[in-house]
Order: C-alpha cells, then structure tokens, then sequence
C-alpha cells in the first residue's frame, strides 16, 4: 500500500507529526499547497491529511476535503488528524467535528496536541493572540483552563503526542494488512 501525509503548518508542529507519521510508515510527505491531485492522487491508496487549529478551524480541512468524492470514488482510506494546544477530550474532538463539518465523510479523525510558541508565530498571529490573551485577562469569571493560558505570553507551551503518533501509525498499518489480506 502506498500512503502519503499531507500537511498545513504555521510554525512547524503538524509538519513534524507528518514527518514522524509518514517515516514509520514508510509513506511519501508534502505541504497540501504542493500535492497535485491530477498527477499524483493515483498514485496512493491511503491519503493522510494533518492541519493545524485556528479558533476551532483544522486550516486547510475545506481545500483537503474538497478532492472527497475524487479520493472517495478511487477507493483510497482517508485519514484526518487535527494539531492543537489544546489538551484531546471527547468534548473538543466533537466540536472540532462539527465545527469543520467532518461528520459529512466517511473518514477516519484524530486529535493530536502539539505546541504552541506565541514568538514563532510572526505577525499578524503573534499580535492577535496577544491581544485576546490580555483581554480574557480582565474578565472576571474565567475558568482555570482559561487562566492557564496567559501563561503562553511568558513561555511556551512544549508538547509532543508519541501516544497519538503511534495509534495513527498503528492504523494506517492497520489499512495496509486488511488491503493485503483483500488482495491475497
Ligand atoms: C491564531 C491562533 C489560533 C489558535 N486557535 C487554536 C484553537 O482554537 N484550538 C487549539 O487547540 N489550538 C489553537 N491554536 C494553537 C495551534 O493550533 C498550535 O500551536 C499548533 O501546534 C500549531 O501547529 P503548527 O506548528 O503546525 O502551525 C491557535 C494558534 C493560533 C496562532
């Protein structure tokens, strides 16, 4: 079976998880930007895609998931994973789910935490997060989890998901041995 992992980065995260993911399977990597559907697409059988989360959006889901039917109706596993600060529970993954509207395809979906560095992001990001992290500051009511966060104006946060890695590395071998087992 031949796998690619596709990928959207800002600062570097979901670009590392891609690499990682796509070396222990022995898969081809690229930015989403340089995948070119017509050429390459059928040279896969499984389609990964990692992108990283903005205010809820996986950035680059909508451009990835537009090529569905294509990927879709050739029969190729499609596997989705999203890279945020924030820590995976059951409540996130779904909202990130219905935010992105990922429950329209049939697709396998994970949420990765990754790390978050206000100073690598590079302006207008940098200015923006600032801004609403000084802002949430003056609100009375915030929660823990919320106060946690102005934490990320003096350091970053630095955070690495092997566990996560592995379970998205352990089902695209997964794919792979049933696709040997349908052919044989
Ligand atoms: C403007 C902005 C908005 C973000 N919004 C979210 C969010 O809604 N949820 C989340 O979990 N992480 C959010 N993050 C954190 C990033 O998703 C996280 O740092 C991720 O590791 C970045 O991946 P990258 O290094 O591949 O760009 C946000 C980061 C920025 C800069």
């Amino acid at each position: 079976m031949k796998t690619i992992v596709l990928y959207t980065s800002k600062t570097g995260n979901t670009a590392k998880y891609a690499e990682e993911i796509a070396s222990q399977v022995g898969a081809d990597v690229k930015p989403l930007k340089k995948f070119r559907w017509k050429k390459e697409l059928k040279d896969y059988d499984c389609i990964v895609f990692g992108g990283w989360v903005m205010g809820g959006k996986i950035k680059g889901v909508d451009d990835f998931l537009s090529h569905y039917d294509e990927m879709h109706d050739a029969g190729k596993d499609i596997i989705v994973f999203a890279v945020g600060m924030s820590m995976p529970t059951p409540d996130g993954r779904k909202e990130l789910i219905s935010l992105n509207l990922l429950d329209l395809y049939r697709i396998r979906f994970y949420q990765v935490r990754g790390s978050f560095d206000l100073n690598a992001l590079g302006f207008p990001y940098s200015m923006a997060m600032k801004a609403t992290l000084n802002k949430m500051e003056t609100d009375p009511s915030l929660t823990a989890d919320k106060r946690a966060l102005l934490e990320l104006r003096e350091r970053p946060l630095v955070y690495h998901d092997d566990e996560k890695v592995a379970k998205i590395v352990n089902i695209i071998k997964t794919i792979d041995e049933q696709r040997k087992s349908k052919t044989a």
